[in-house]
């Protein structure tokens, strides 16, 4: 029996490896591993995110938690290569951009097993972005690359992967929200925070560049506080944005703002949020097309997106920190663009996926 083992390591990856892990199951005849690398270990930040995605305790747990990215990608691959050596997978599955997804991939490929990414070949072009650089990596070594939109085989080919290496499988993230919806629109979520459906918005933000500078992150915050002084405005703080607020004295502002400040949500409370919310204020790649697919607006605060599709055919926007507050007003004014669905973004994602793998085990048999 071939055996695959599914990379997760932080927040983002969980949504996208659990619809593959149930399908792999459904499908039968294969050893399926989950491998968490512990980038991300609290229990809002990772756990949850496994009870409500209904996945099971990772059958290996590498330990590496948190560090700068050196210290991250190297204990990573240490640990890694001693499970691969001791686990022997026939299939390494890697999703999304974080450090694991580039140190997992380079340690399996050095051991000649067969890596495949899922949500591969899609690029900010800005090499200043750290998911970038794990991107290219990734998919400079790559052997099987499953992407979501057209133009991510477009930069796969032009980077000189070979066609039919490439296969357009969807997005991967909108099979999780369908296979959840259920227990998503059962949580209430809004009501938990004593708004309603439709009366509200949502923001998070946790990117580097956003965050880690003072100046920009004092912006920010008094931008949030002029949308909350309009629209009731739910702010769950990340753990790297929590520990910045603190370091430079903001966080009590926020607090004693109007603002509805949150701990990290789980994944059905806060899709919750999102599927109730007038428009998302984010710097997530995530959230970009969550909303795109739900139709809902988001403004995206960066000057570029992996996930250009979201802003030419779905409900996205990049803005400038100080354009947040105009744009928010167009929305409430109703003069705020429509979108629509990209092609693939359908909730069948993970079944193309184990077609792959179906045929790639084939030509390892
Ligand atoms: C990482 C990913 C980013 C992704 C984001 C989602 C990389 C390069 N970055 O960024 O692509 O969008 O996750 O959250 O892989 N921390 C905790 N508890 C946790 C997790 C993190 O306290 O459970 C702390 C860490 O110790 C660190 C900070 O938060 O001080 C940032 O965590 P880290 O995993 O380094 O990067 P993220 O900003 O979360």
């Amino acid at each position: 029996m071939k055996k695959i083992h599914l990379i997760a390591a932080a927040r983002p990856n969980f949504m996208k490896i659990a619809p593959l892990y149930h399908e792999l199951v459904k499908a039968g005849g294969y050893q399926v591993q989950i491998v968490h690398t512990g980038q991300h270990y609290d229990k809002n930040m990772s756990d949850d995110f496994f009870s409500d995605l209904r996945l099971p305790v990772p059958h290996i747990h590498l330990g590496v938690g948190g560090g700068s990215h050196a210290e991250q990608v190297g204990q990573t691959m240490i640990a890694y290569e001693k499970a691969c050596l001791e686990h022997q997978p026939d299939l390494v599955v890697v999703v999304g951009d974080v450090n694991a997804t580039m140190a997992c991939s380079v340690t399996a490929k050095k051991l000649g097993i067969s890596v495949a990414h899922l949500e591969a070949g899609i690029r900010s072009f800005d090499r200043a972005m750290p998911e970038e650089i794990n991107r290219l990596v990734t998919d400079s070594i790559c052997d099987y690359f499953w992407t979501p939109s057209i133009e991510a085989n477009e930069n796969l080919v032009r980077e000189g992967i070979d066609r039919t290496r490439i296969k357009l499988v969807g997005n991967i993230m909108i099979d999780s929200l369908e296979m959840m919806r259920s227990e998503i629109e059962a949580e209430n979520a809004p009501a938990k925070f004593g708004v309603q459906p439709g009366g509200y918005a949502v923001a998070t933000f946790h990117r580097p560049s956003n965050v880690d500078d003072t100046d920009k992150l004092a912006q920010l915050v008094s931008v949030l506080e002029n949308v909350s002084a309009k629209i009731p405005l739910i702010f769950p703080i990340h753990p790297r944005t929590r520990a910045n607020l603190e370091k430079f004295s903001l966080l009590d502002r926020v607090k004693n703002s109007g603002i509805i400040v949150a701990e990290p949500l789980s994944y059905k409370v806060f899709m919750g949020l999102v599927l109730g919310c007038r428009f998302a204020l984010t710097d997530s790649g995530g959230i970009q097309e969550e909303t795109t697919y739900l139709g809902i607006p988001c403004l995206t605060a960066r000057e570029n997106t992996e996930r250009p599709v979201t802003v030419w055919e779905g409900t996205n926007t990049l803005v400038s920190i100080d354009e947040i507050a105009a744009q928010a007003e167009k929305i409430e004014r109703g003069e705020y663009k429509k979108g629509k669905i990209p092609l693939l973004w359908d909730g069948r994602t993970a079944g193309r996926v184990v077609e792959e793998i179906k045929r790639t085990c084939k030509k390892f048999g």
